[in-house]
């Protein structure tokens, strides 16, 4: 539906706006990351960082993006300026900072997608269903090893999501998000009555809930609040961006703590239908990006009608990472469209382009590029850190003093009660004490003692 007095596009519904920036919260962050790095981090003592993260950071982090968005109607550049009393001050770098991790973030993400994609075709082929971890192991090994069929599926999977882009702000994100976001909770939940049923349920479910402090360190923090603002976009502009798109009667806190709450369900639920099948089946909680790969498919050869579900597990993956990944794609389309005067079309061709020959490093990554160092880390390691743990919180303090100190209490209580129509001044009240004094000074002492700087 386009905006009567700006002539943008923006969402339809009410529905519309929580499905769209529910399916943009919950991706791959949720089914692959949230795992992942619970396993490598020690389980629920990580777990209990990232929820404080979330609630001091990313809650009060994501109203503000998604207000100035609406205030602004703009892409992230634009709205920072406009909303910006002294237009000196170089706010467009959250804009490009933003950009920028989109990018880095859409290299590595793209070719993750791609393995679930994969994994969708060897799910019906049947050929990954097995209880032996060195057959399941084996089955993910040999496809990301393979440099040609990994640039491959990534590639179609950038073609996809491009030309699902193409077709236009409502009628893609919102019209594909509203069908298939239902599906997918249907599907963890199923996977998760199945995963409850294994033997070694009590010690899956002790690691993701009971805390060993001791576990916990400066890196494990920076990683907790990475993931915060990993999982709900936060700390590039897209949320800015969707914000723009909002309708002006929207309930933000209100539709900002659904998304919150839905997006930890989403996570809970993959938590709780990958930790005990891990226990039970005797892989290591800390095998990391693997993870999920080799641990489900050994899950489904336990069941009847294991194979059918199989195929349901990773069709819903990609239903999740498709919604995430229009998101991120969003930000540099509508910032080349609406800054650089690109056409949609070109703008979106352009982004695809780029992302091919930057996605490439992530899917060569784990074949010939294995012994590719750089700061230690391999070029997928090194794009998944530099945006989780340095761009997103850079730019989630950006977002923060912003408002708290640019922006001002005033504007951001009219905007957030809707002009008057909404009495939750005490919310705005909290909210806006949060991102002035605690998130930007938390966020940099996570930021800097994570990253070993003092
Ligand atoms: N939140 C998405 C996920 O969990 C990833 C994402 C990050 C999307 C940043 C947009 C911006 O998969």
């Amino acid at each position: 539906m386009n905006n009567k007095t700006t002539g943008r596009s923006g969402f339809s519904s009410s529905f519309g706006v929580l499905a769209a920036t529910l399916g943009s919260a919950v991706g791959l962050g949720n089914i692959w990351k949230f795992p992942s790095l619970t396993g490598a981090n020690g389980g629920a003592g990580f777990l209990l960082v990232y929820l404080l993260a979330t609630l001091a950071i990313g809650l009060p982090v994501m109203i503000a993006e998604i207000t100035l968005g609406r205030a602004a109607k703009a892409n992230p550049i634009t709205t920072l300026q406009t909303l910006s009393p002294r237009k000196s001050l170089p706010w467009w770098l959250v804009g490009a900072g933003g950009m920028l991790a989109a990018f880095l973030i859409l290299s590595f993400y793209s070719e993750v997608v791609a393995w679930v994609f994969a994994y969708v075709f060897k799910a019906i082929g049947g050929s990954i269903l097995s209880s032996d971890r060195q057959v399941t192991e084996a089955a993910f090994g040999a496809l990301i090893g393979d440099p040609l069929q990994s640039l491959l599926w990534q590639w179609g999977v950038l073609v996809l999501i491009g030309g699902i882009l193409l077709m236009g702000v409502t009628k893609g994100i919102e019209g594909i998000t509203k069908k298939l976001m239902p599906v997918l909770f249907l599907l963890l939940l199923l996977l998760c009555a199945v995963s409850l049923t294994l033997p070694k349920v009590a010690e899956g479910i002790a690691f993701l809930f009971k805390p060993d402090f001791s576990k916990i360190t400066a890196g494990v923090i920076l990683t907790a609040m990475g993931l915060a603002f990993f999982k709900l976009s936060l700390g590039m502009g897209t949320m800015m961006t969707y914000g723009s798109y909002f309708r002006d009667d929207q309930n933000i806190p209100a539709t900002t703590v659904r998304v919150m709450l839905a997006d930890l369900f989403v996570s809970m639920l993959a938590g709780i239908a990958i930790f005990p099948a891990v226990f039970s089946f005797g892989f290591a909680p800390s095998a990391g990006p693997s993870l999920v790969f080799i641990t489900i498919p050994a899950v489904f050869s336990q069941i009847p009608g294991g194979q059918l579900l199989m195929i349901a597990f990773f069709a819903l993956a990609s239903v999740a990472a498709t919604g995430a990944m229009l998101s991120m794609m969003e930000v540099p389309v509508v910032i080349l469209h609406e800054r650089f005067g690109m056409s949609r079309t070109k703008a979106t061709v352009l982004t695809i382009a780029v992302l091919v020959v930057m996605g490439s490093s992530c899917a060569l990554t784990n074949n010939v590029l294995a012994d590719f160092k750089l700061f230690g880390m391999n070029i997928f390691d090194l794009f998944d850190f530099a945006s989780s743990n340095v761009l997103l919180p850079l730019g989630g303090i950006a977002v923060a003093l912003f408002v708290g100190w640019v922006w001002g209490r005033e504007n951001f209580q009219r905007a957030l009660s809707n002009q008057g129509a909404l009495h939750n001044a005490a919310v705005t009240g909290v909210v806006f004490f949060l991102l002035r004094y605690v998130s930007p000074l938390l966020i940099l002492v996570v930021m800097l003692k994570g990253l070993g700087l003092f």
